[in-house]
């Protein structure tokens, strides 16, 4: 349990040390016509920010106290409904099913495949029907996020599918 590399020290660098959201990430949220729907997601905020922009409220889990000090405080100067919360993925508890978990590059920082596969399930578990997980990460995961999804036809349909995403909708 943990992560692989300690994002504090990186985050005390300053803020966007993870870069600007991907383009997947942003083209997303501008089509998504959903109304304020409850997000989960994190790190520095760059993808909380973006869709705390879009009007949604977003729930930022991330190992880092930092990364979610400055998520909190650049959400608070603008105003964002984001709330920040210091916890290992695999031990958070969301009390409410949501409409969007991102997984952006975290899952390549889990200690093994083991950690990797109960990180997805606890993700598509916190997703409500109809709600969606966006999963990025690095190619050597590839296999196993796609085949988590690939795996439960019934219950997840791909609506993105390249070398580093992975984007499904819950049926
Ligand atoms: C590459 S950064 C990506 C951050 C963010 N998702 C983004 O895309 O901007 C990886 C993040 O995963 C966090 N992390 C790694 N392992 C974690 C774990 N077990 N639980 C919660 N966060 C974790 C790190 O602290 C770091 O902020």
């Amino acid at each position: 349990m943990g992560s692989l590399v300690d994002y504090d020290k990186h985050y005390r660098k300053g803020r966007g040390q993870c870069g600007d959201p991907f383009p997947e990430f942003a083209a997303f949220f501008a089509g998504y016509d959903r109304r304020r729907a409850r997000v989960l997601g994190c790190g520095q905020g760059r993808d909380a920010l973006l869709a705390a922009r879009h009007g949604h409220e977003v729930v930022g889990v991330d190992l880092s106290e930092i990364g979610i000090a400055q998520m909190v405080e650049d959400a608070e100067a603008e105003g964002l409904d984001v709330t920040g919360v210091v916890s290992d993925v695999l031990n958070f508890r969301s009390r409410r099913k949501v409409d969007v978990v991102l997984l952006d590059r975290v899952l390549h920082l889990l200690l093994d495949d083991d950690e990797r596969g109960v990180c997805l399930g606890r993700a598509a578990g916190f997703t409500r029907k109809g709600g969606y997980v966006l999963v990025a990460d690095v190619p050597n995961n590839r296999a196993l996020i796609h085949g988590y999804f690939d795996e439960r036809p019934q219950g997840w349909t791909v609506v993105k599918r390249t070398k580093n995403y992975l984007f499904a909708r819950k049926n």
